[in-house]
């Protein structure tokens, strides 16, 4: 036997076998550039420290096939399960609740994941490890859909600051104090802005008997109640029906009673309710189910707690969220800064109109009046528009150091008026080419109108006594924002409109 040729013809042999085995991962390679690597798979996804001390993450479970994934994100806050595609190295994937923007987009390389959560948050994911666990979180059902009781509040929409809009996680004990001094000093209080709500990340961790703690940027939550209370003012709080809030926090899953009996000894006056990761936990379908087991445990502590819903306007919440003991409930994603944000909330908020009244509120989300990235002029538009359609006024900007136009506008008496009128009425739009008209009715017989100029110039607009459902003809008018009186003539009224500003008017008949 010629061992040699054997040799070598297993050498050509394993050559060719090579060649082949290069030429079709090449092939690959072009075709599939994350050929080599497959995010099929468990990947555990580093979060943030949070204020509390915990340490986030998540777990990425993908199958992929084809271009296709599937999957499940897993975290403290429970699942829910991802689809998306992958093309080359790059996927996508979108969350079961949410298939307008990706939860997750990111990259596969070198083994890792490199991406970016909700559009913010950026990552590097390994493959995960069996010590990489999360506590499982046994199903709890809400209990049978019963009715709350109105708990008396919030006869106007309620007004007040909170601190979400511009400090998100950066709200501490002290940043709450000074927000209210200013609040008194500036006239804000006077003005009717009496709650001081601190939003998601003041929460700590639970005692050995379940009791939420705030975390040590709120050292004294009681002695805070008690500054505010000094004031004027009231205390506002947020939590959420899941086992933890939109920034991860720990929330009121399987606790509610006992948080709702905290935050009243705390001297709680107002509770922001935040879906949040109850999108793992429950269906949509058990919403009220869900908003009504707190409800009934704000009622059960005796205290006064107004109750706003933030479920982002799921499940018609308008139709049923003052059977759930709701006095406000959002009716939108979140506002942001922009002038297009603004006008998106408004505008979806319409359908909800016929279901605004004293107690029960629809909610576009909290001002952004002063956080600059608005013109003045577009920030009286906001303003206009929340007053025009009966909706909380909750400041979101820093009301330490405000500027005067900022002042003019979140004061502006005229236009508080219209929106805290004891009629409770939701104006509605019409609309003609750039030129949207907002008419409310007010309890003493005469009604606020709007013209917003939603067009790119300044246009010229007319409003018609006719059309302004009056019994009678205008006795006054009066211009809300210029806080001069105005004269119809032959019925109409005539302005120009800058782009993006809004003529607003009081007007009475005889
Ligand atoms: C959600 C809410 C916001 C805010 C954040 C806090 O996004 O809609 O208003 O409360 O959570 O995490």
């Amino acid at each position: 036997m010629d061992m040699r040729s054997k040799t070598n013809g297993r050498f050509t042999a394993g050559y060719k076998g090579l060649r082949r085995l290069l030429a079709l991962m090449a092939f690959f390679a072009v075709m599939c550039p994350a050929f080599g690597q497959s995010i099929t798979g468990r990947w555990y996804v580093p979060g943030r420290t949070l204020d509390n001390g915990e340490h986030q993450f998540y777990l990425l479970d993908l199958k992929q096939d084809g271009s296709n994934l599937t999957g499940k994100v897993e975290s403290e806050g429970g699942s829910f399960d991802v689809t998306g595609t992958i093309s080359g190295n790059h996927f996508e994937l979108f969350a079961s609740f949410n298939s307008k923007r990706p939860f997750v987009t990111g990259d596969l390389s070198d083994g890792h994941l490199n991406g970016t959560f909700r559009g913010n948050h950026t990552f590097t994911a390994r493959p995960a490890t069996d010590a990489d666990k999360l506590p499982t979180v046994s199903y709890i059902a809400p209990p049978p859909v019963r009715f709350v009781p109105y708990n008396g509040l919030a006869k106007t929409p309620p007004m007040g600051w909170n601190s979400w809009n511009l400090f998100a996680g950066k709200v501490n004990e002290e940043l709450v104090k000074q927000i209210a001094d200013a609040m008194v000093s500036s006239g804000m209080r006077d003005a009717g802005y009496i709650y001081v709500n601190i939003d998601d990340t003041w929460e700590g961790t639970r005692d050995a008997d379940g009791n939420l703690r705030p975390n040590s940027k709120f050292p004294d939550m009681k002695g805070l109640a008690d500054y505010l209370h000094a004031r004027g003012l009231k205390l506002g709080i947020y939590s959420s029906p899941g086992p933890r809030t939109c920034a991860s926090y720990p929330a009121s899953y399987g606790h509610e009673a006992q948080d709702a009996k905290t935050f009243a000894s705390w001297g709680v006056d107002y509770l922001k309710y935040d879906w949040c990761s109850a999108h793992g936990t429950y269906k949509n379908s058990q919403l009220q189910a869900v908003y009504q087991k707190m409800g009934k445990a704000l009622e059960s502590t005796g205290r006064p707690i107004v109750f706003s819903l933030c479920e982002y306007g799921m499940g018609d919440v308008q139709t049923w969220g003052k059977d759930v003991g709701g006095n406000l409930w959002r009716t939108t994603g979140d506002i942001r800064d922009s002038w297009d944000s603004m006008i998106d909330n408004i505008e979806k908020q319409v359908p909800t109109a016929p279901y605004a009244g004293p107690g029960h509120w629809n909610d576009p989300d909290m001002l952004e009046i002063g956080n600059g990235h608005m013109t003045d002029t577009e920030y009286r538009t906001h303003m206009s528009l929340w007053a025009l359609t009966a909706a909380p006024l909750l400041a979101g900007n820093d009301i330490r150091n405000m500027s005067d136009a900022t002042k003019a506008i979140l004061l502006n008496k005229d236009v508080i008026a219209v929106d805290q009128d004891s009629l409770g009425k939701q104006a509605v739009p019409i609309r003609q080419g750039d030129l949207e008209t907002w008419i409310k009715p007010l309890a003493d017989g005469s009604v606020a109108v709007g013209v917003v100029n939603l067009g790119p110039s300044a246009e010229q607009a007319t409003i018609l006594a006719s059309n302004l459902r009056l019994n009678g003809k205008v006795k006054h008018a009066r211009d809300l924002w210029t806080h001069e009186d105005v004269k119809f003539k032959n019925g109409e009224y005539s302005a120009e409109v800058p782009s993006h500003g809004t003529l607003m008017l009081r007007v009475s008949a005889k």
